[in-house]
């Protein structure tokens, strides 16, 4: 069965052409910065998925994927506030390691802030970001991003990765939600 998600959607923000041709994009950059070492990839589950398998396609330096999950209070619940709690943990060491963070949104920064100090401890070689979307203007923690695909409105958006509690990940493409629809979590 397909899911029917036009009922949900106010409009396409980006098209499934407009994300790949800036992953690759962001690939050739991260590719360039990173030449001559080896980066460990941290995909953040489950919205860094697509965003993870697109652009690690796009990179030519070696590259170890790891993946990590975290949560707040209960399930289904936008961690827009505090105590981030990991639920998968890595499976290997970072120490020494070049390490570059996939995620797929930040919002107010909170779940990546507190992701940030946890792998600080555990003395990575390098430490950084990279974002899809960045909704700067619900920042609440101040995340250091080096890498951003796009920059986006405060609305709630799905698809690509990004859910709505928990289906349409698997769209192609990134839309907003028609408020009148859906009340996102807060
Ligand atoms: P932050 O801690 O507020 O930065 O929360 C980031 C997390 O909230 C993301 O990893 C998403 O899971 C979720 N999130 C924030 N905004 C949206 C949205 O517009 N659509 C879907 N999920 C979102
Ligand atoms: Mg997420």
């Amino acid at each position: 069965m397909v899911q029917d998600y036009t009922e949900y959607l106010e409009k396409i923000i980006l098209t499934e052409k407009q994300i790949q041709d800036r992953i690759k994009e962001l690939g050739a950059e991260i590719s360039r910065d990173y030449q001559g070492k080896e980066l460990l990839i941290i995909c953040i589950l489950r919205g860094g998925v697509m965003f993870t398998t697109d652009i690690v396609r796009q990179i030519s330096v070696p590259l170890a994927i790891e993946f990590m999950a975290v949560s707040s209070y209960g399930s289904g619940v936008r961690k827009s506030e505090g105590e981030v709690r990991i639920t998968l943990d890595l499976n290997s060491s970072i120490t020494d390691k070049h390490v570059l963070i996939l995620e797929d949104i930040i919002d107010s920064g909170n779940t990546l802030a507190s992701v940030i100090d946890m792998l600080k401890t555990r003395n990575p070689a390098s430490l950084f970001i990279c974002t899809l979307l960045d909704k700067y203007e619900r920042r609440e923690v101040d995340v250091p991003i080096r890498y951003c695909g796009f920059k986006i409105k405060n609305e709630f958006v799905f698809g690509y990765g990004l859910d709505m509690d928990e289906y349409y990940r698997n769209l192609p493409f990134i839309g907003v939600v028609n408020p009148e629809k859906y009340v996102p979590p807060t």
